[in-house]
């Protein structure tokens, strides 16, 4: 089962992404053989961590892994949101106006879901709140062994500049790094 994936990428899996060169067509064999290892003891806290410039495909194939995960094991909780959208909803929850259950519970549930999608690290608007929000889900996750996947459009210098190097060191041990170098943006060359 999955939640939170946008309308838009509803019908997004590996078959309908073309992979215009071998560094695509590469990340797309590492994340077939990612979702084709997994059983519940093997790769246990390893995700895959998506990197490259708008548009080269990784919010499709982070989808993508999730439904070939979902295929194989429809029982285990899986958890798509965009950054943007995660820290507004856990800015609701702190908000007594804007309360409501399912905001109240986002950062327990995404500490503790089976397989969790941070789709577009980076792009929220950073304080030392939602730095800290970040840090205590990644924290929970790294030491619970649960499999988390991050799309980004940071470069790992980028990401080093902007994150505590305690998230960026646990990110990276509990990641595979897919990197799409080089992959222009499908919206704009097809
Ligand atoms: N190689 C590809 N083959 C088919 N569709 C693609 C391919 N690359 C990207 N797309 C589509 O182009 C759009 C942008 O891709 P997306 O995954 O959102 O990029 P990113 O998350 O890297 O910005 C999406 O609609 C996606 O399904
Ligand atoms: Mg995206």
């Amino acid at each position: 089962m999955i939640i939170g994936i946008p309308e838009r990428f509803e019908d997004r899996s590996f078959d309908t992404y073309s992979p215009k060169n071998d560094i695509a067509a590469g990340i797309v064999a590492k994340s077939k053989q990612y979702a084709a290892d997994l059983a519940p003891n093997i790769n246990k806290g390893v995700g895959l961590l998506f990197i490259g410039d708008p548009g080269c495909g990784k919010t499709h194939l982070a989808v993508a892994t999730m439904k070939a995960l979902d295929e194989r094991y429809p029982m285990t909780e899986q958890m798509f949101g965009n950054i943007t959208e995660i820290i507004n909803r856990v800015k609701r929850s702190f908000n007594s106006a804007g309360y409501d259950a399912n905001d109240k519970q986002i950062i327990e549930r995404m500490s503790t879901v089976r397989m969790l999608c941070i789709d577009d690290l980076g792009k929220e608007y950073s304080t030392k709140w939602t730095d800290s929000v970040f840090y205590e889900v990644a924290n929970r996750r790294y030491n619970d062994l649960l499999r988390t996947m991050f799309t980004t459009n940071l470069s790992v210098e980028k990401l080093k500049e902007r994150y505590d190097p305690a998230i960026i060191s646990r990110m990276f041990e509990m990641s595979i790094l897919l990197d799409f170098k080089g992959v222009k943006d499908y919206r704009v060359y097809g």
